[in-house]
C-alpha cells in the first residue's frame, strides 16, 4: 500500500469521486467526504476565483475537519487564465489535495507540496507519467480507455501494471469503474485508489440536469462515442446528446475551429449541452444519494474480496 499518510485511516473505501466539469458541486463534495471517500471539484466550476473561494468556505464549514479530505482540480494549461489566482487560493487555504490536469509544472507542484498539500496528476501515457514523477507529484491518475471526459486510449490493466513496475508512489486508476468489483480489481492490479467519475453523475447531489442523469441510468457501453469533434480533444460523450445538439455521432474527426474567441466559454457551452460519460454506464441503473451509493460500493467491494478467498 502506497497511500500517502494524509489518506491513511481517513477513508472508508479506497475511492476518489473524480472532478467533473459542470457536474461536481459543493453538495456532491460534502456528501462524498461525509460518506468517507475523497470528494473533488474543478475550480473552474465557479465562474470567478472569488466564487471558487466561496465554495471552499461552504465545503470547509460543512466538513468541519471531521470527514475524508477533499480535492480541487486545477487545469494547468496555457489557455486557463484563472490558474495563478486559483493556485494562490489553494495555497493560502491549504487545500489538502490538488488534482492537476492538462500539463505538469514544477513550480505548481512545488507550491502545493510546500504547504503540505498532495498533488495527484492526470496522465494518459507512460511519457506523461515520467514527466509528472520528475516534477515530484505524490500520485499519478492513470486515465485509461473508456473513462468519462478526456479519456486516454490505453488498456487499464497494461497501463497500471507498467507504471507500477517503476513507480512506487500512489496510483489512482481511472476509467469505467462503477461498482465495488471494479474498485477491488483496481486494488488487485496495484492501484491504491479507484477514481470514479461517471458513477457519481447519477447521484441525488450532483449538479447534472435530470435528462443527463436519466440518459446515464438507461445507457449502455454502446451508447458512448469517442470523438474530438466537440472540444478538439478526444473525449467520451453520450451519442444521444450529440444527436440532440445537431451533431452526427458517426462523423469522422474534423479540424477543430471553436466559433467563439473565448476558449473557456466555448468549453462551457460544449459540456453543458453535450454530455460526457464513460463506458462504465452499463453498470449504472439508478440515481441514489451518495451515502447510499458508498454503502453499496463498500458491500460489493468486501464481497468481491471475500470471493477471492472462498
Ligand atoms: C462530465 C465529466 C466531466 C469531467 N471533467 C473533468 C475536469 O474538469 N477535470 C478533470 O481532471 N477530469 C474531468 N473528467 C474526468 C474525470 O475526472 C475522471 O477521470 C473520469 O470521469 C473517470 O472515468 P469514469 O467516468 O469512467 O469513471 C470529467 C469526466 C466527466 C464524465
Amino acid at each position: 500500500m502506497t497511500l500517502p499518510a494524509l489518506l491513511q485511516k481517513m477513508l472508508r473505501l479506497p475511492v476518489v469521486a473524480a472532478p467533473m466539469f459542470l457536474v461536481s458541486n459543493p453538495a456532491l463534495v460534502i456528501a462524498c467526504c461525509r460518506a468517507g471517500i475523497v470528494g473533488s471539484f474543478p475550480s473552474l466550476n465557479q465562474r470567478t476565483a472569488e466564487g471558487f473561494e466561496g465554495w471552499l468556505d461552504e465545503i470547509e464549514a460543512a466538513l468541519d475537519g471531521k470527514a475524508a479530505p477533499f480535492a480541487v482540480n486545477l487545469i494547468v494549461h496555457h489557455t486557463n487564465d484563472r490558474l495563478e489566482a486559483d493556485l494562490d487560493i489553494c495555497v493560502r487555504r491549504k487545500v489538502p489535495i490538488v488534482i492537476t490536469s492538462f500539463g505538469t509544472r514544477l513550480d505548481v507542484v512545488r507550491r502545493i507540496r510546500d504547504h503540505g498539500g498532495l498533488v495527484f496528476h492526470d496522465v494518459i501515457s507512460r511519457r506523461h507519467a515520467e514527466k509528472a514523477i520528475e516534477a515530484g507529484v505524490d500520485g499519478l491518475i492513470l486515465v485509461s480507455a473508456g473513462a468519462g471526459g478526456h479519456a486516454g486510449n490505453l488498456n487499464p490493466i497494461a497501463f497500471c501494471r507498467e507504471i507500477r513496475s517503476f513507480f512506487d508512489g500512489c496510483i489512482l486508476l481511472s476509467g469505467s469503474i462503477s461498482d465495488g468489483a471494479g474498485i477491488a480489481a483496481a486494488r488487485a492490479m496495484g492501484a491504491d485508489l479507484a477514481y470514479l467519475g461517471t458513477r457519481f453523475i447519477a447521484t441525488t447531489e450532483s449538479a447534472a440536469v435530470s435528462g443527463y442523469k436519466e440518459m446515464i441510468e438507461r445507457g449502455r457501453m454502446a451508447d458512448i462515442v469517442y470523438t474530438p469533434n466537440v472540444t478538439g480533444v478526444n473525449a467520451n460523450f453520450l451519442a444521444a446528446s450529440l444527436i440532440d445538439a445537431g451533431m452526427d455521432p458517426k462523423a469522422p474527426p474534423r479540424p477543430f475551429r471553436p466559433d467563439m474567441s473565448d476558449e473557456l466559454d466555448h468549453e462551457h457551452k460544449a459540456w453543458k449541452d453535450i454530455w460526457s460519460a464513460g463506458h462504465g454506464i452499463g453498470m449504472i441503473g439508478d440515481c441514489p444519494p451518495v451515502n447510499e451509493l458508498v454503502e453499496r460500493l463498500e458491500n460489493e467491494y468486501h464481497e468481491t474480496i471475500r470471493q477471492f478467498y472462498s
